[in-house]
């Protein structure tokens, strides 16, 4: 089965090549397609945007699309980052955004929480969603070269280290993304023929 990645973020697309090729899915970027568009996320949750991202490639396209918005949402500022974790401080790089966060929780609650919802459109059913959140709080320091956006400062629950020190087998079994794309999966496997 081919599936299109609804997003220009190439750490997403190869994450989800990294999960959903060893699984017999054919999976292509944007790019990989030719289609070059820059979608306005204007929802207001995750699902929205997610949606939007969907709807707007499929006018492109008549393959199964697969979209993901995401972010990483801090209990002590829920607005500051969350739906808009990617326009955070729009003129500073990752690791400035990173420290920005780092200061903005001096002496803060720290927990936080990474979410990530999935639309899918089959060009059959209604769009389908699929949900995944992964729990744990922000670090003292900028740490790790794996992942991205803010990995290096995120330490899942149970672990000892970031996000951004495991390795993309370890983080793609416990990430938002990873869990979202197990539902998926779930349900392509009793739903759909490869
Ligand atoms: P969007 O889904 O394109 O709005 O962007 C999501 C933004 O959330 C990314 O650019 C990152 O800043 C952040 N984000 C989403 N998923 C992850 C992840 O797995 N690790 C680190 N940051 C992430």
């Amino acid at each position: 089965m081919d599936i299109i990645i609804a997003s220009n973020n190439l750490h997403k697309v190869s994450e989800y090549k990294e999960i959903l090729c060893p699984l017999g899915f054919n999976v292509f970027s944007l790019k990989d397609e030719n289609i070059e568009c820059e979608i306005a996320e204007t929802g207001s949750t995750f699902k929205e945007n997610s949606l939007i991202k969907a709807l707007e490639i499929a006018k492109y396209t008549n393959k199964i699309i697969l979209a993901d918005d995401s972010g990483l949402i801090l209990e002590a500022f829920p607005n500051i980052l969350g739906v808009y974790s990617h326009r955070f401080m729009p003129t500073l790089s990752y690791k400035g955004k990173c420290e920005e966060v780092l200061k903005l929780l001096k002496n803060k609650n720290r927990g936080a929480y990474f979410t990530c919802v999935i639309t899918l459109i089959n060009f059959k059913d209604k769009p389908l969603f699929f949900e995944g959140i992964c729990k744990g709080h922000i670090g003292y320091d900028y740490v790790g070269d794996n992942g991205f956006g803010y990995d290096p400062i995120f330490i899942p629950n149970g672990y000892d280290k970031t996000m951004a020190m495991l390795t993309s087998i370890e983080k793609n079994k416990i990430s938002h993304r990873g869990i979202a794309c197990e539902k998926l999966i779930e349900y392509l496997k009793d739903n759909m023929e490869k």
